[in-house]
């Protein structure tokens, strides 16, 4: 292909290529198949590889992030980015528009309402049609340049939609992510030990701030256009209604739920209408703008020095998630970690009642500047533990004294050391707590899964002596149970019969219920994968355990920790000789060690067919998917890949070679 031929196919392929990114994500009307995008996709990288010197800013290809900058420089706004005057119920709302009436010597004005976006402002900056700028709103005169990130949002044109685009302008608008994407992004974070975010406007934040745009490009952002606050070359639209079709005419995406009102009382009642909708849409709003409509008259009302006189926003109701704390309390984990709790007054959170909120460390509440007594924001994000968001501060109120973390153990009265952010309670398996949550891990689901344990139950076990160590577990007879009040004859025996069920156990479970710092279910399941039987994981030293994928150092320090110590050696011994059988763990995970897992392979492999590679990955359990999802694990990179791995990048897919992919299958076999 010459380099002309080449010019012409690749511009044709980018024209394609955002047209369907704008079905997809600005219109929500694909018209193509992921495979035959993928295909287009594949085909501009492969041309602009061998002719680079005809990529250019707007293609779609610069849409998966650049290298990582040293910083994100400031930059002054073209113009300055306001803000809003807050209304917080009706009658501000009124007086708003009392003043506008006043102000205008009419009385038929026209307010647009619609959502006010809880994400980040931003300002991007079009020359010519192409995108040439990105900046956060800061103080609103100076941002911070983030062009690279803003790039990686597909719902942002890179150039306008329109064959005559104004020499320059400015668009406001708002980067969220939605709710969906924000629990998914958590869950993947947290499965990776990462901590997660707070909320959804925090991970917006958190995303576009980034120094490296490929990890803003992994996550999953939009973009809602409102304003336009700078246009040269051409007239401003004279109404914001004609505002917002003009930015939806350049390719942006703007929000459906707006309305033109005939005055303020329908600017209420719709204000009203969207409060009731607010938890059915996919992103959060905590309000509306209402706004004139007519140019004109906000030329006529102006501005005060950070806000315009044209324009309100009138927030929803607080959300039920406000309450008191009552106390804050410490609660000894498992492995003796001190967590500061707070109880609260009791609060409806979308549906479930809501008493404790978890503080997390001694430095959080000082962070959050949280005391007995305060009014704080509670938020329940997916099934997490409910958190304490932030203090409310509430005027002229008195505060108590600020919480302190003891330094004895409020359970055992051992001395309490820190380690990092986190505080422990030194007592071991004699302190109380630690015992009754051990062994509440010990009888779950993902371990020994025996019905019947609460929490209670546990709690008087232990607190009557009847059970001192795990291991009395499965010395207990009907008699002791029937001591206990509560249990009845029918109950005793299931409770036993449970237990009796228990003692057969696959080797993964029983190492996640051994309750070994810092392995959880997946960490059990690779080492009982790995080792096949428990005499090999106890034996593996340090640096064998680093070798296995996906361990790293501390996982291995604590294992090997753990097996060095001559109790927890013993008890392995005592379970063994009360009938204890620890099966092998191929039975349940070496036979199907990728079931769940999907991959998808591109490009050439050397030493297998393509089907012969689906044929290992679903002889070991798992799936062959033809193109690349968030739902993929791994893709499978040959010689010369497509697009797919592009993807795979942009989505943060595990990348394998052939090799790697090798490895794979054979640790499988
Ligand atoms: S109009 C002159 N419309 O809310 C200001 N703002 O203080 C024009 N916001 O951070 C802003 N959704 O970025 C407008 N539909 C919307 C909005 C919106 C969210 C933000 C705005 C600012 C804050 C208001």
């Amino acid at each position: 292909m010459t380099k002309a031929e080449a010019e012409k196919r690749i511009e044709k392929l980018r024209r394609e290529i955002n047209r369907h990114d704008h079905l997809y994500y600005v219109r929500n009307r694909p018209e193509i198949s992921d495979a035959a995008y993928d295909e287009l996709r594949r085909e501009l990288v492969s041309l602009e590889e061998v002719f680079p010197e005809l990529a250019t800013p707007d293609s779609p290809t610069q849409r998966i992030g650049a290298p990582p900058r040293d910083e994100l420089p400031s930059v002054r706004h073209l113009n300055p980015m306001l803000s809003l005057e807050s209304a917080m119920d009706a009658d501000e709302a009124r007086a708003f528009d009392t003043r506008v009436r006043r102000a205008l010597e009419r009385e038929d004005i026209h307010y647009t309402v619609e959502p006010k976006f809880d994400g980040l402002s931003v300002e991007l900056v079009y020359e010519a049609g192409l995108l040439v700028r990105g900046a956060t709103r800061g103080d609103g005169t100076n941002g911070e340049e983030i062009t690279p990130n803003i790039r990686t949002i597909r719902a942002v044109p890179l150039r306008l939609t329109t064959k005559r685009p104004p020499v320059r302008i400015a668009v406001r608008g708002e980067a969220l992510m939605p709710l969906g994407e924000f629990q998914e992004l958590n869950r993947w974070m947290t499965e990776r030990g990462e901590s997660g975010f707070a909320n959804p406007r925090n991970a917006a934040a958190g995303s576009l701030r980034q120094l490296d745009s490929r990890i803003t490009a992994r996550r999953p952002l939009t973009f809602f256009a409102y304003e336009i606050m700078l246009i040269e070359g051409a007239d401003p639209p004279d109404t914001h209604m004609n505002e917002l079709e003009t930015l939806a005419g350049w390719g942006f995406r703007i929000d459906p739920h707006k309305k033109l009102c005939r005055d303020i009382e329908e600017a209420i009642s719709f204000h009203k209408e969207l409060a009731g909708r607010r938890d059915g849409l996919p992103f959060e709003i905590d309000g509306v703008v209402i706004q004139i409509d007519s140019r004109a008259d906000r030329d006529v009302m102006g501005y005060r020095t950070r806000s315009p006189r044209w324009a309100i926003a009138l927030k929803f109701e607080p959300r039920k998630e406000v309450t008191t704390v009552e106390d804050i309390v410490v609660q000894v984990g498992r492995t003796g970690k001190l967590t500061p709790v707070a109880l609260l007054r009791p609060v409806d959170v979308s549906g479930v009642t809501v008493s404790r909120a978890t503080l997390h460390n001694a430095g959080e509440v000082a962070k959050k500047d949280v005391r007995p007594g305060d009014r704080v924001k509670i938020e329940r994000a997916g099934d997490v533990i409910p958190a304490v968001v932030e203090r409310i501060p509430v005027r002229g109120a008195r505060r108590r004294k600020p919480f302190h973390m003891p330094t004895a153990c409020p359970v055992c009265g051992s001395p309490v050391s820190e380690e990092g952010a986190y505080h422990f309670c030194t007592g071991g398996p004699s302190c109380p707590a630690q015992f009754k949550r051990s062994i509440m891990h010990f009888v779950s689901k993902g371990a020994l899964d025996i019905d019947g344990l609460g929490y209670k139950t546990v709690e008087a076990m232990v607190d009557t002596g009847t059970v001192k160590s795990i291991a009395d577990l499965f010395r207990l007879g009907k008699e002791q149970l029937l001591k206990l009040e509560r249990f009845a004859d029918r109950s005793a025996d299931n409770l036993l019969s449970a237990i009796e069920a228990s003692k057969t156990i696959p080797l993964a479970r029983f190492l996640y219920a051994l309750g070994i710092r810092n392995v959880g279910e997946h960490v059990a399941r690779l080492l009982a994968g790995h080792y096949g039987s428990l005499g090999n994981v106890m034996k593996a030293t340090e640096e064998d355990l680093v070798g296995i994928r996906e361990v790293g150092p501390e996982v291995a320090r604590g294992v090997a920790r753990f097996f060095a110590e001559r109790r927890n050696r013993d008890l392995i011994d005592e379970l063994r000789s009360l009938g204890v059988r620890i099966t092998a763990a191929r039975a349940r995970t070496g036979a199907h060690p990728l079931e769940g897992k999907t991959f998808v392979f591109t490009g050439g492999l050397g030493n297998y067919t393509r089907d012969e590679a689906r044929r290992i990955v679903e002889s070991l359990g798992g799936k062959v998917s033809s193109s690349v999802s968030a739902k993929t694990d791994y893709v499978v990179a040959g010689t010369d890949p497509g697009s797919k791995l592009a993807r795979a990048r942009t989505l943060g897919v595990t990348i394998l070679s052939e090799e790697e992919f090798e490895k794979v299958a054979k640790k499988g076999r």
